[in-house]
């Protein structure tokens, strides 16, 4: 795992943004994995600065969601779905369908979710993979307890969760869903790069866990230990209970400059 500490937002945004930008020249019909939350909110902004700039095209390019919630209205503006429209789909050139993800308001949840892991399979899989944290140490919506094994699935969020995402709700806890779909943990690990942002003190405890605590479906982010190409950018605020990170800090400065991300 390759841990990276930075000043900000921004910086990461810029990093993670020269690794996409760097995938869609090679390969155009590169396969992306989006979250939603305030995580990639910066780079999805660097991307678009991009893409108006004429230095990059997802015409050819195709994008996969994490996640979605069960029940919210199609036109309800935290739906997923739309979140993603709003941050980065509807800002630059994917054509049209290109961006999916799974239906939370399917009425066969248990085939929507095939039909879902079906299409990342047919599209050769995710590229390149953008991940949030939760403060218990979920990544997409595999709460603690979730099968390390696990693949698209309904799940029931944590009041943790729920109080998190409140404000995304106008602050009404009540108004957050109860359930979710998600892409399971092993669904996720097939994904052939895994770029993970994490910034503020409220994540240093599940980023310890992340990176130096024991694999555990109790802070199932650890999973990523045994992906083989997991990248972890962070502020010094979400680094902050890191035993090793003058370490971590020490490998990035003198990084080949050929390894790229
Ligand atoms: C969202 C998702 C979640 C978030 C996590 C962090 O698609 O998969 O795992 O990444 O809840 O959320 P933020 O970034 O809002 O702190």
């Amino acid at each position: 795992m390759q841990v990276v500490i930075q000043p900000d937002a921004e910086a990461i945004a810029t990093l993670v943004a020269d690794e996409i930008e760097r995938l869609l020249r090679e390969r155009p019909e590169t396969v992306l994995g989006l979250a939603t939350g305030s995580s990639p909110l910066a780079i999805y902004d660097e991307l678009v600065r991009r893409h108006e700039a004429g230095r990059i095209s997802f015409a050819r390019s195709r994008a996969f969601m994490l996640d979605e919630y069960v029940g919210l209205p199609d036109d309800h503006p935290e739906r997923y779905r739309n979140v993603i429209e709003r941050e980065i789909a509807g800002r630059v050139d994917f054509a049209p369908g290109a961006v999916q993800g799974p239906d939370g308001n399917a009425e066969d949840i248990p085939a929507a979710c095939a039909q879902y892991e079906a299409a990342i399979a047919g599209a050769g899989g995710v590229d390149l993979q953008i991940l949030g944290i939760g403060s218990d140490g979920h990544i997409a919506f595999n709460e603690p307890g979730s099968s390390l094994a696990s693949r698209t699935r309904i799940k029931t969020l944590t009041s943790q969760t729920r109080r998190d995402n409140a404000r995304f709700f106008d602050g009404d806890v009540d108004a957050v869903p109860h359930h979710c779909l998600t892409q399971g943990l092993a669904t996720i690990m097939s994904a052939r790069h895994l770029v993970l942002v994490a910034t503020g003190a409220g994540k240093a405890e599940a980023v310890h866990h992340l990176v130096e605590g024991p694999v555990s479906a109790m802070w199932p982010a650890t999973v990523m230990q045994h992906h083989p190409r997991a990248t972890v950018l962070l502020d010094a605020a979400a680094a902050s209970r890191l035993q090793l990170g003058d370490y971590y800090r020490e490998v990035f400065a003198n990084k080949p400059a050929w390894q790229g991300l």
